[in-house]
């Protein structure tokens, strides 16, 4: 299969149905990649399921050159997209520049993913002419749950419906190559979905966004701390690995592991035993 670029990204609106995943780590980017999805998300939401942080306030660049790097070795086929993390965009376009910058060569990211609207457009526009393809990403962004007062649907009011849609308009504009629309109510995802020439990948945004995209350990059913609507679980992993860890610390316990299968035998055994001193 082939690698799928920002472009194909792109030019796959209305062609397909986009899949997106989360994706820390080599193993995971791996079995993702068999799986056919289209792009993986290395998202600053790995403070809060890998690192275990409350919030993904304290993530640090480095940690998401780390893991992007990781994901990217075992990315093939998908899109590698990579979160900038709190305060990596927020201090002007230099700085933006410069992180972006480590998230490409170090974290060998295709594209990253940046929070907020028509405030951060010269940097989308900045990173873009710099040859850093941008995620744009609206709504419910994360890193300002602070000012947002907390983790809640955006765009409800006639008014925030409005501004959603301007800065919609204007992350296209600015340059993005896809944007991310977070719990926004399905209607108006479908509108901006429809205004937009870029695909829109949507997380508790209906189904007419132009993809969707899930953060993995919550539809594996291995994140209960936190449990959002949107999420459907297409598996029961947490369960299986609790089955599989218990058994596990049952057969060391009454002996049954390792067996005679794992284990392995000298040559000349009971010689080479009684002739030790
Ligand atoms: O960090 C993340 O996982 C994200 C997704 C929720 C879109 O930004």
């Amino acid at each position: 299969m082939k690698k799928m670029t920002t472009t194909s990204f792109r030019e796959a609106k209305g062609q397909k149905k986009l899949t997106m995943l989360t994706a820390y780590d080599y193993t995971i980017a791996r079995l993702m990649d068999q799986s056919g999805i289209d792009a993986l998300l290395v998202g600053d939401s790995l403070g809060m399921v890998m690192l275990g942080y409350p919030d993904t306030l304290p993530v640090t660049v480095e940690d998401m050159v780390r893991h992007s790097a990781a994901v990217a070795r075992g990315a093939s086929t998908p899109l590698v997209v990579c979160d900038m993390p709190f305060m990596s965009s927020q201090c002007g376009v230099e700085d933006t520049l410069r992180n972006a910058g480590r998230l490409v060569k170090e974290g060998r990211a295709q594209a990253v993913k940046l929070e907020g609207g028509a405030d951060f457009a010269p940097e989308i526009r900045a990173l873009t002419r710099a040859s850093i393809p941008v995620m744009g990403h609206l709504g419910l962004t994360p890193q300002s749950v602070n000012a947002l007062g907390g983790y809640k649907v955006q765009g409800k009011s006639m008014g925030a419906a409005q501004k959603l849609l301007d800065d919609a308009r204007a992350v296209q504009d600015a340059g993005a190559f896809a944007l991310v629309l977070e719990c926004v109510p399905a209607a108006l995802a479908a509108r901006i979905t429809s205004e937009l020439e870029i695909p829109t990948i949507g997380i508790g945004a209906g189904p007419d966004c132009d993809g969707q995209v899930l953060v993995w350990q919550d539809m594996l059913g291995m994140f209960d701390r936190v449990a959002p609507k949107f999420v459907r679980r297409f598996g029961e992993v947490g369960e299986a690995m609790r089955t599989a860890f218990t058994s596990y610390a049952e057969a060391v316990r009454d002996g049954s592991f390792p067996a005679a299968e794992h284990c392995y035998n000298m040559e000349d055994e009971a010689e080479v035993l009684s002739n030790l001193y």
